[in-house]
């Protein structure tokens, strides 16, 4: 099958409606474009579980606040186009703002609880944004297996519970982060680093990899110690303005009173004109065998 480019909300549900007529199973990759091998990654795997597969690629404006980046957001859809053919894609949907909302929308879907936090208190209404626009996305794909990457967890984190929450008849996949071989996540947004700053970028990796030391290697506990072992990790490498350093219940999102078992561990942070987020899991260590009871 050749790549399909469809810009038009009622002829990609009709083309996902035929396949699943067909008795295929549709795969979902949601993104905004600019495509780099993270994004790919989840086409591949996609393409791997599913008979068609196809990308979303539209730069969602409800998610982005006034005094953020928009209209500065890379776009080139000819380039999407042909990565996402290569990595195992059939279809493109790729709308413009009047076809996909032809009246701007007065319905949002907010995530209570796992939105306030982190993402959410530095950029309000962030999230309620792209929970909305995953919802309609979800709607005019019908059910279908949609995956989304472990990058963005606090993301990944909401969707999850508004599709438990509204029952919607999506499987939610989510995949591993890709890294450039320094540990730096690929990012669209790593294109506004100067190379002074991409050379220093990984540091927001190294810093999480030193909570995980701390937990993992030290068994610290306290999770106010361990966001201070990676802030202080971050404030080793020069430039970086942090915006949170936190350790986080995997499913809730939550700061536990003790790091036990499998945490998340997540940093944001601001390097030039790049607020770059990032995170890992770290598992603490059980309690020792055969120990004093
Ligand atoms: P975007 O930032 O384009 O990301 C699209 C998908 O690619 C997301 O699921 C994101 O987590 C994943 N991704 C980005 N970088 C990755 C990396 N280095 N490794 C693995 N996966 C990676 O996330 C969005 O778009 C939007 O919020 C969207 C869900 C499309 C709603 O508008």
């Amino acid at each position: 099958m050749t790549l399909e480019l469809i810009e038009e909300p009622a002829a990609w549900r009709a083309m996902l409606d035929a396949c699943r007529t067909k008795g295929q199973r549709v795969g979902l990759v949601p993104t905004m474009g600019a495509l780099h091998a993270g994004h790919l990654s989840l086409i591949r795997r996609a393409a791997a579980d599913c008979d068609v597969v196809t990308l979303t690629d539209y730069v969602n404006p409800l998610q982005f606040g006034p005094t953020e980046d928009l209209a500065a957001y890379p776009r080139d859809l000819d380039r999407d186009c042909r990565l996402a053919g290569e990595a195992g894609a059939e279809v493109v949907f790729a709308p413009t703002t009047a076809e996909l909302w032809p009246e701007s929308p007065r319905t949002s879907v907010r995530v209570e609880g796992l939105t306030e936090v982190m993402e959410g208190s530095s950029r309000p209404g962030h999230f309620d944004g792209v929970a909305t626009v995953v919802a309609k996305l979800f709607a005019l794909a019908g059910p279908c297996w949609a995956y989304f990457g472990e990058k963005d967890f606090q993301q990944l984190a909401v969707i999850r519970r508004m599709v438990a929450d509204l029952s919607l008849p999506i499987e939610v996949i989510g995949c591993p982060t890709v890294r450039d071989p320094d540990g730096l996540a690929l990012s669209s947004r790593n294109a506004y680093l100067t190379s002074d700053e991409r050379g220093a970028a990984a540091r927001i990796y190294y810093a999480l990899l030193a909570g995980k030391r701390a937990i993992e290697d030290d068994g610290v506990d306290d999770p106010q110690l361990v966001s201070q072992a990676m802030a202080d990790a971050l404030a080793a490498g020069a430039h970086f303005e942090l915006d949170y350093a936190e350790v986080a219940h995997p499913d809730d999102l939550t700061r536990p009173k003790r790091v036990q078992g499998e945490v998340r561990l997540l940093i944001a942070a601001r390097l030039g004109r790049a607020r770059l987020i990032d995170n890992i899991a770290a598992t603490a260590p059980g309690p020792t065998e055969g120990g004093i009871p």
